[in-house]
């Protein structure tokens, strides 16, 4: 399996912190709160990258299983499970999601960041896919970049900024360049009612989304 997260994947959060200040770390724990995630829930998150959303999943006790195809990606989010002062318990498999079938398995499943980096018809079939993961009754968690909105200016702003970052991993790891997704419209075509929606602003923009979804009981 090449690992296209080699060179970039050690400075991926860093890059994010650059890029997003803390906006980008807040979104992708937003839908982390004892009002959705109860400990022993079991978590997946896919494309899990280094993993902030998985220390706090970890952190409320929940049962955690994390999953991306980048050795790379896995080894800082090892080495910061190393760090924590807490022995938080974490599944890690390292694989490419499609090959991951735990199929109606866990009361949420969380893919931030993890779509944007696909075309779109790659991206409906593994969105199908994770969506298979969870269990009636459970919770789908997407955060990334906002559905541009807002009068002219403001939306063509949000589009420079998120094609910025889509060109940088083109050339950095081959992600797919593609307008913005509209995730909401794409969870609801999955058959998920949408629960909750959380923003989170950067440079005065409306920049990054957390979508909470639900899979009908
Ligand atoms: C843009 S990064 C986002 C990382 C992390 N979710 C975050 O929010 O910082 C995308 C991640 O998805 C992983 N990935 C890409 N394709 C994958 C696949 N087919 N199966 C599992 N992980 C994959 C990459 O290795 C990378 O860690």
């Amino acid at each position: 399996m090449r690992d296209k997260y080699k060179y970039i994947g050690p400075l991926y959060d860093f890059l994010s912190s650059i890029y997003g200040g803390e906006a980008i770390h807040n979104c992708k724990r937003a839908m982390l709160t004892p009002e959705y995630v109860q400990p022993g829930d079991k978590v997946l998150i896919a494309g899990v990258g280094h993993g902030k959303d998985a220390i706090r999943a970890a952190e409320i006790g929940a049962d955690v299983t994390v999953v991306d195809i980048s050795e790379t990606m896995l080894k800082k989010l090892e080495a910061a499970f190393a760090k924590h002062p807490d022995d938080l318990k974490v599944r890690v498999v390292h694989a490419d999601i499609l090959k991951f079938e735990e199929f109606e398995r866990y009361d949420m499943v969380i893919a931030n960041f993890f779509l944007n980096v696909f075309g779109e018809d790659f991206m409906r079939k593994l969105l199908s896919h994770l969506v298979r993961c969870v269990k009636p009754g459970g919770s789908f968690v997407i955060g990334d970049f906002s559905y541009p909105s807002g009068n002219l200016l403001a939306r063509a702003a949000q589009k420079l900024y998120w094609y910025t970052a889509a060109v940088i991993f083109y050339f950095a790891s081959d992600n797919a360049v593609h307008e913005i997704y509209n995730y909401p419209v794409l969870m609801e075509a999955e058959g998920l009612g949408i629960k909750d929606t959380r923003r989170f602003s950067y440079l005065g923009m409306n920049c990054y989304t957390s979508v909470l979804g639900y899979k009908p009981a």
